[in-house]
């Protein structure tokens, strides 16, 4: 699907990805902060020849006819489908604000550490459940995605974001579930 379009579809940065995949899917705080689907997932070029290039490790020998074409470079990083995506800390470092944004070819290796699927550091809580959905990190644009810290927190901010008790019923003085989470 994406190896036989890129051919067509050459920069065109994330209007390329939306002939297909339509915006409304992607409405959390990075839209709102101007991020396109290329600065996560790489321009179509690139995320065509990622799995391109990880089909030719498995010898579909069909990949290189669109790999000639392509001709991504050296940078380019083997992924599967589904199983190796963007990952958060390729720009935020340690959980900080970003002073780079190195996502694409930076995906997560294993498939437990895909977003949907990993935890913090105390390995009980999924990330998804204080920052929500990959495309709709809190605070959303719209209200209809931030219905849960609305409810539980009556604010926008991400769960637990300047308020702890909203989980815990003691006074919390570390940031137990991982580095720079606020404890204010
Ligand atoms: C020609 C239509 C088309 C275009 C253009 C397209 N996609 Fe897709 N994409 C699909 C379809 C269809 C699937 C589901 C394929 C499947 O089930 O195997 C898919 C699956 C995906 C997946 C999940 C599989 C994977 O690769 O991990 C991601 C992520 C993705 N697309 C991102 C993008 C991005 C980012 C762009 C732009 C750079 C883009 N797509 C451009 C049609 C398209
Ligand atoms: C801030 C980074 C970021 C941006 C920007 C972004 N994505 Fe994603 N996307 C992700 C992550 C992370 C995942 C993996 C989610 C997971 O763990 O299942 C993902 C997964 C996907 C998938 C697979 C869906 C699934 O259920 O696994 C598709 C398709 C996709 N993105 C398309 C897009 C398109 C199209 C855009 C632009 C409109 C876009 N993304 C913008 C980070 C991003
Ligand atoms: C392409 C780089 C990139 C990737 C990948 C990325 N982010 Fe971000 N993120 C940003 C940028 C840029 C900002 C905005 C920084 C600012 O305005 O201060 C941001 C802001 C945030 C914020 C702050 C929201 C607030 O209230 O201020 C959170 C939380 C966040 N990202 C979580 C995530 C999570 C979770 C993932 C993985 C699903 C992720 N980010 C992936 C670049 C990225
Ligand atoms: C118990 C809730 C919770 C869990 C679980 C959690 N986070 Fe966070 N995270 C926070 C809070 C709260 C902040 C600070 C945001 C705020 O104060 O609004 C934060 C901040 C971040 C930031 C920094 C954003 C910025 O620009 O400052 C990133 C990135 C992030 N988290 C990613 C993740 C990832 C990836 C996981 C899973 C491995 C995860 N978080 C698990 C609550 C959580
Ligand atoms: C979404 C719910 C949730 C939120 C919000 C939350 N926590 Fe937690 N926290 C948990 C869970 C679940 C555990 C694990 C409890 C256990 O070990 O039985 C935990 C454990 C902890 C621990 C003990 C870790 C250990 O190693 O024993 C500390 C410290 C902590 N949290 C701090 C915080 C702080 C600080 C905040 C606010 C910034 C916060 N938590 C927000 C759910 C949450």
């Amino acid at each position: 699907m994406h190896g036989f379009h890129a051919v067509y579809l050459k920069d065109r940065g994330q209007d390329a990805c939306t002939f297909c995949h339509e915006t409304p899917m992607y409405r959390g705080f990075h839209a709102d902060a101007a991020l396109e689907c290329d600065d996560c997932h790489g321009d179509m070029t690139t995320h065509a020849s990622s799995l391109l290039l990880s089909e030719k490790d498995e010898g579909k020998e069909q990949s290189d006819k669109y790999l000639r074409i392509l001709a991504p470079g050296e940078e380019v990083t083997p992924r599967r489908p589904w199983t190796q995506e963007p990952s958060c800390t390729a720009c935020h470092e340690n959980f900080e604000a970003p002073y780079e944004l190195n996502a694409p070819n930076n995906w997560n290796e294993e498939e437990a550490s895909l977003y949907r699927l990993n935890v913090d550091d105390t390995g009980m809580v999924p990330c998804a459940a204080c920052h929500s959905a990959p495309h709709a990190i809190y605070p959303a644009i719209s209200d209809t995605d931030n219905i849960q810290p609305l409810q539980y927190m009556d604010d926008v901010r991400t769960i637990g974001g300047g308020n702890c008790a909203v989980c815990h019923d003691m006074e919390m003085d570390y940031p137990a579930h991982h580095p720079g989470m606020g404890v204010e």
